[in-house]
């Protein structure tokens, strides 16, 4: 989390870092600010805690003089989100600034140090360290005719003393027109203008200026001035960099005439599903797009975990259902905050399946990385290309849901499921469980996930809305489901927790008798998901005596039902109805009407919808 964006060039650096924050606010949104050289030899440093308006109010209207700055918006992690907590963070003088993106985890030894010398810090946090480290370092170098001298290698002298994940952008007052930014782990992309130069988290923060752009990898450094970038790694050699041209349009990334972006994202989900799908049944087979495994490795496989959090997790916890089903091979699904530190047993016959929209989520990488030490093998769904997740895995399907800017998670979500289904498919054709023409049929069902999700969108946005505006002043919701339901009512719950703040909880319809029927009381909302009366017969008789057993104490009941099923209608209050599809398929239709039910009683409720208190978009702490 937290967005970071450097200028350097002829346009007024106000301007752009404002514009480029702005881009990046879903990064974090607990305070922001800039820092722009002033063409006198100074640094001029505005900060807000708040959303980027409030340091927009606090901005000269017309603009710094200065061409050369960089910004930051932030999510906090040490330190409260306040006006002295606020990025970017100075040395005594006020002559080096620093923004700073993850977590510098020898701080406390670092602050110490610089204590122990007289040196007073201003802020709580864990950057401001860095700032003053950087400054001394300056300092220290004896400039006059040593080539080596400069901002760049006081930067290279710090970051070899910093542990943990940084992406650092620093600026000093002596060197008008130039900035330097340092990464590791942490996201760092530079935008190459004609002239000017950018750095930020990511393309969205530069893409109005330019479409050219270099990724910085692991343990870089890269210094701008307006003439272009020079890539070094923490060492100080010449380093590789990976040229791309960013070809998705700026208005992907606008709201396309919604009020939030989340709603704009929710109708996404045909065309998300569609380009996550397209291009991956080649010839009859089913293909990754990077595989650095041989198809014998992947047959020796003989065990498949799940690692994601949160909605990503949900998606996992479908992948287990279609891959063992069309494998049968053994998948366990788990949170990755809780898989590394509990000793999974792993092994080079291990495949560990890594589900990361943002691929830079702290404790999923670490499973990740865990697994790798072990020797298991690694695949990664992702939907940023080039994200630290896929750079260390072995194998690589990228959702191609394009960029979500709501911080909840929704057609990354969905792009997700059928993403683990090509999965799936894939390990079945290398495996031998499913033949060509199985698996060319499944991939046909999969495709036909598309129109079914747009007839959801066309047929129950309204009535569900609707139906959110009357119960946005319920104290809490409930949701259940059972097989590929279970994970729908997970999600759904979920969604409602981080975007209305209220209470829900996702339920196995099975485990309600085993305590929490005791939470059912009279006008409680209990969302149902069912399954197919035709698909799941059995399952949709056990959920129909779920229902009774609820609305006989009272509870109100909104049941997503496959279209035609009229037996569930006498015990649905509210009944949302979803086309009929197969079994795999259901969730991908059942979660449409729950995402927005969950966005309406937040905008019931008077919530910022794309923006829900204490949360971000990636989670790049553990
Ligand atoms: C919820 C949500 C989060 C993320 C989770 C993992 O709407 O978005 O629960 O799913 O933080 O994020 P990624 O997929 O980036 O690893």
């Amino acid at each position: 989390m937290c967005g970071i964006v450097g200028y350097v060039g002829g346009r007024g650096a106000q301007e752009v870092l404002v514009n480029g924050l702005r881009r990046l606010e879903y990064r974090g949104y607990d305070s922001a600010g800039v820092a722009i050289a002033d063409g006198r030899g100074g640094l001029e440093v505005h900060r807000a805690a708040g959303p980027l308006d409030n340091l927009v109010a606090v901005l000269p209207a017309d603009g710094t003089a200065g061409t050369t700055g960089m910004g930051h918006t932030r999510w906090a992690t040490h330190g409260p989100p306040t006006d002295r907590n606020a990025h970017p963070h100075r040395d005594a003088t006020g002559r080096v600034a620093v923004v700073h993106n993850g977590i510098i985890e020898n701080f406390a030894a670092l602050r110490a140090e610089l204590e122990a010398d007289g040196v007073e810090l201003t802020s709580d946090t864990d950057s401001e360290v860095a700032a003053h480290l950087v400054a001394r370092a300056f300092d220290a170098q004896g400039r006059e005719g040593d080539e080596t001298a400069g901002l760049t290698a006081a930067v290279r002298a710090v970051v070899g003393r910093l542990e943990g994940a940084f992406t650092l952008v620093i600026t000093h007052a002596d060197r008008p027109g130039e900035i330097v930014a340092a990464r590791r782990s942490s996201p760092l992309v530079v935008g190459v203008g004609q002239g000017e130069m950018f750095v930020a988290s990511d393309v969205a923060a530069f893409i109005d200026f330019t479409r050219d752009a270099v990724e910085l990898g692991q343990d870089q450094i890269v210094t701008l001035t307006a003439e272009g970038a020079v890539v070094t790694d923490f060492l100080g050699e010449t380093a590789k960099t990976r040229p791309f041209h960013v070809d998705w349009d700026i208005e992907a990334a606008e709201k396309g005439g919604h009020d939030f972006f989340m709603l704009k994202e929710i109708e996404e989900q045909p065309a998300a599903l569609a380009d996550t799908l397209r291009g991956h049944l080649v010839d009859g087979r089913v293909v990754l797009d990077e595989q650095r495994l041989s198809d014998q490795e992947l047959r020796d496989i003989d065990k498949v975990f799940v690692v994601a959090c949160g909605t990503a997790y949900h998606a996992g916890l479908l992948a287990k259902y279609a891959i063992e089903h069309w494998c049968r091979i053994p998948v366990e699904v788990e949170v990755a905050s809780e898989f590394r530190y509990r000793d999974p047993v792993l092994d080079r016959s291990t495949l560990v399946v890594a589900i990361s929209q943002s691929g830079e989520t702290a404790d999923t990488l670490e499973a990740v990385r865990h697994a790798r030490d072990q020797k298991a093998r690694v695949l990664a769904i992702c939907n940023t290309n080039g994200a630290q997740i896929p750079r260390e895995s072995d194998a690589v399907l990228y959702t191609h849901a394009g960029p979500e800017v709501g911080v909840a998670a929704t057609k990354t979500f969905t792009a997700q499921v059928v993403a683990c289904y090509l999965v799936g498919l894939a390990l079945a054709q290398v495996f031998g469980t499913k033949y060509a023409d199985e698996v060319a049929r499944e991939y046909a069902e999969l495709e036909s996930s598309t129109v079914a999700v747009q007839r959801v969108l066309e047929a129950v946005v309204e009535p569900t809305r609707a139906l959110a505006r009357d119960l946005a002043t319920s104290k809490a919701v409930l949701f259940l489901g059972r097989h590929v339901g279970f994970p729908v009512a997970l999600e759904g719950a979920l969604k409602l927790k981080e975007l209305a703040y209220m209470h829900a909880e996702g339920f196995a319809a099975g485990e309600l008798k085993h305590g929490p029927i005791a939470l059912i009381e009279q006008d409680l909302p209990v969302v149902v998901v069912m399954p197919s009366p035709k698909g799941r017969a059995i399952l949709h008789q056990k959920l129909l005596s779920n229902i009774r057993e609820i609305q006989a104490r009272g509870a109100r009941t909104i049941v997503v039902a496959e279209e035609g099923d009229e037996t569930v209608r006498p015990f649905a209050e509210h009944l949302i109805e979803v086309p009929a599809v197969s079994t795999l398929l259901q969730p991908l239709v059942a979660s449409v009407p729950l995402q927005v039910f969950a966005a309406e009683v937040a905008r019931a409720r008077g919530y910022d919808v794309d923006k829900p208190r204490n949360l971000a978009k990636s989670v790049t702490v553990e």
